[in-house]
């Protein structure tokens, strides 16, 4: 064959494999409906660079291949829009919405339904996206609307923007315009890395979006979780649209653009704020942040007679959402110390309305976190509340810092019992020392012990755990259960009723679970779950609070940070007089039959592990076994079962070889454990 002939037919499978992919990546990122697996696709592009590594000639800018981004540039260049990129109008109440339709009918001289497309309005950045025969040759910001900037090797890099258009139809010169963001997923993905790693963090999607395209270095763009949604055309040239928005969408969705889903035909203002309604209720589920509803006029001919005021169109209207961030001022830190010790920096602001309630409180969760902010008592700060998410502090307006600010000094010694606060290398969190000692400590356990999912004590709320222990009423577990009528009676709030009402639920409580008795102890890293797989397991408290921690790191679940956590309570004895005296003060629980080891799978055998193992520690592969009824033991006889043995294993190797013991590598341990279903 002649070397034309071969290139030839080179070209017509990178031709084809183009066009499979670029189908592929259309299911994959506009439809979100992948019709293949990623290996296939994967497949696909393998093959594709190599035919393309080995013919470079055959490399052209809209291949698939072509989306990694490319040299850095020096700047970004500015280009004029063929028709200037406007902005919309805002309404914030029904109100505004039913003026907008009012003016829409008067300016038609109609009273007839207006029938509008209500899309959402993304909370990212405007693009223009330039089309010639198909193929993508700019992208450009919005800039002021009629100057914006070149930035066509960063969109290149997105995905859900085609490089060459699908189908046919579309006109030979298309503007196609949208919103560029990144989907709330990606975004907390980036954020957890860029923490991990130290570095600074983007404050909200739309930052994330915005700092990703304004790269020199397009490389940097490619790895970024960007997406592009089509919501309009712009400037066109030999070639004819449909008639009204709603097909435009559809046209453009055709032609392989991601357009957003929610978007919704409707026949008048009603149903566009039933639309508002109902996207606002889902608007924190939304994979992607948006700040209102755009409703246009669906008619094109309409939109035309309708036409621009000033900046904005008379034909569309950007619904808003209460804001999720706004600015306030910090007026004070304090410091709140929680159950477990952890002492946390509450901030105490300005009152601000935000994401649809008023915030005066919002965590600075710990010492890096104010660090991180470099925020001082007076800063301007900019506070988010996206959802029923606690209200964060995401940014400081530096040059709003007054002349007075304060440093946020953290406190070596507990506010509320003045035992020392203590960090512990690599822990983020700082702790008050002082255990039960300390009167936030004993309320915050309190108010655990006696919740629903634990002991369950009704009546026995928030306020009233405050009062007893600011009143040294109770100042341990067991106490509130040595309360009496005339005490609880006496407290605010509360009556001869009501106190009669808590003594019966004290009462009610103590006959209780293995498995909530535990959980109630508030033993750190033990929920409600691991309470009840420690209880399922040991059977009995007693066996539980004397297991070692091979026989604790056997329970489903169990990790080692719980299994320190467990350890750590129990060989404390004032931990062991507590429970003493609550089960002095009646509370009891019935005891859980085990299955006896003997019928568990590998009863009445014994191993042996050496050498190393790879997958898991010496300590957890001991534990599996056990688990499963076997003794583990630490030298080779001629009673073993068998040796486990991992790499470099010695004398025992040779001992269990000499006796002739079975030897069995680590995959055997693992399916073992797997055929058993525990998860080592
Ligand atoms: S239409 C002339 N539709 O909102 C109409 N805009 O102030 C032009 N936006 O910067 C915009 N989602 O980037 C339209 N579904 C949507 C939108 C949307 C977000 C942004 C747009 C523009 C701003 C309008």
């Amino acid at each position: 064959m002649s070397n034309l002939s071969l290139f030839n037919e080179k070209s017509d499978e990178v031709s084809q494999l183009r066009e499979l992919i670029n189908f592929h990546n259309y299911r994959y990122y506009a439809l979100d409906d992948p019709e293949v697996p990623d290996a296939e696709y994967d497949r696909l592009m393998r093959r594709l660079r190599e035919i393309e590594v080995e013919n470079p000639d055959l490399i052209t800018p809209d291949s698939p291949t072509q989306r990694v981004g490319s040299k850095p540039l020096s700047e970004f260049t500015t280009i004029v829009h063929e028709l200037p990129m406007l902005s919309l109008d805002n309404a914030f109440s029904d109100e505004d919405l039913f003026a907008f339709n009012q003016r829409i009918q008067d300016r038609l001289k109609s009273t007839a339904d207006v029938e509008y497309v209500c899309e959402v309005k993304l909370d990212g950045l405007a693009i223009s996206l330039l089309y010639q025969d198909g193929v993508l040759v700019r992208g450009a910001t919005r800039g002021d609307g009629t100057n914006g900037e070149d930035i066509t090797q960063n969109v290149r890099t997105i995905n859900s923007i085609p490089l060459r258009l699908m189908g046919s139809g579309f006109p030979a010169v298309l503007e196609v315009r949208g919103e560029i963001y990144m989907p709330k997923a990606g975004f907390n993905a980036l954020n957890e890395k860029a923490r991990a790693a130290g570095e600074k963090l983007f404050v909200n999607p739309r930052n994330a979006a915005a700092g990703s395209l304004r790269q020199l270095d397009s490389r940097i763009t490619a790895n970024r979780p960007l997406e592009m949604c089509a919501y309009s055309v712009g400037y066109v040239e030999a070639g004819n649209l449909p008639a009204a928005h709603h097909d435009i969408l559809q046209s453009l969705k055709h032609w392989g653009f991601l357009t957003n889903r929610e978007t919704q035909l409707v026949s008048n203002i009603e149903e566009a704020m039933k639309f508002y309604r109902g996207i606002g209720d889902r608007r924190d589920k939304l994979a992607y942040d948006i700040d209102g509803v755009v409703i246009k006029v669906n008619s094109i001919e309409l939109q035309q007679e309708l036409g621009f005021v000033s900046r904005a169109p008379r034909w569309a209207v950007a619904y808003k959402f209460p804001a999720q961030e706004e600015t306030t001022e910090l007026l004070d830190v304090e410091f709140q110390v929680g159950r477990t010790g952890a002492v946390t920096p509450v901030a105490r602001l300005q009152p601000v309305f935000v994401g649809g309630v008023t915030v005066s409180n919002a965590t600075l969760h710990n010492r890096d976190e104010i660090q991180r902010l470099g925020i001082k008592i007076g800063d301007t700060v900019i506070v988010r509340r996206a959802g029923d998410v606690i209200p964060q502090i995401v940014q400081i307006v530096e040059s709003k810092r007054p002349a007075n600010a304060r440093d946020i000094i953290f406190p070596e010694r507990c506010p509320v019992c003045a035992s020392s606060v203590e960090t512990i290398e690599g822990e983020a969190v700082a702790r008050c020392s002082g255990g039960l000692i300390c009167a936030a400590q004993r309320k915050e356990a309190i108010k655990h012990f006696a919740s629903r999912k634990a002991m369950n004590v009704e009546g026995l709320g928030d306020k009233l755990v405050e009062q007893l222990v600011d009143q040294n009423l109770v100042k341990s577990l067991a106490d509130i259960y040595t309360l009496d009528l005339q005490t609880l009676a006496n407290l605010d709030r509360m009556g001869e009723k009501s106190a009669e009402n808590i003594l019966e639920a004290l009462n009610k409580s103590k006959h209780t679970t293995l498995s909530k008795f535990i959980y109630a102890l508030g033993i750190r890293e033990v929920g409600e779950s691991t309470a009840r797989n420690l209880a399922n397991h040991f059977g009995s408290f007693e066996a539980l609070a004397s297991a070692s921690e091979e026989m604790l790191l056997a329970v489903k679940d169990v990790g080692p940070v719980c299994v320190h956590f467990l350890t750590d309570f129990f060989s404390r004895d004032e931990n062991k007089q507590a429970v003493e005296a609550l089960k002095a003060n009646g509370i009891e629980w019935s005891n859980i039959e085990l299955k006896s080891i003997a019928d568990l799978p590998l009863a009445s055998s014994t191993y042996v592990l050496t050498g190393s193992l790879t997958r898991f520690s010496r300590e957890e592969a001991s534990a599996t076994l056990i688990a499963l009824g076997a003794k583990v033991s630490g030298s080779v006889s001629s009673k073993t079962t068998a040796l486990f043995a991992g790499s470099e294993a010695g004398s025992k190797l040779q001992k269990a070889e000499s006796l002739g013991v079975p030897v069995l590598d680590e995959q055997a341990l693992i399916d073992l454990s797997s055929q058993h279903s525990i998860e080592i």
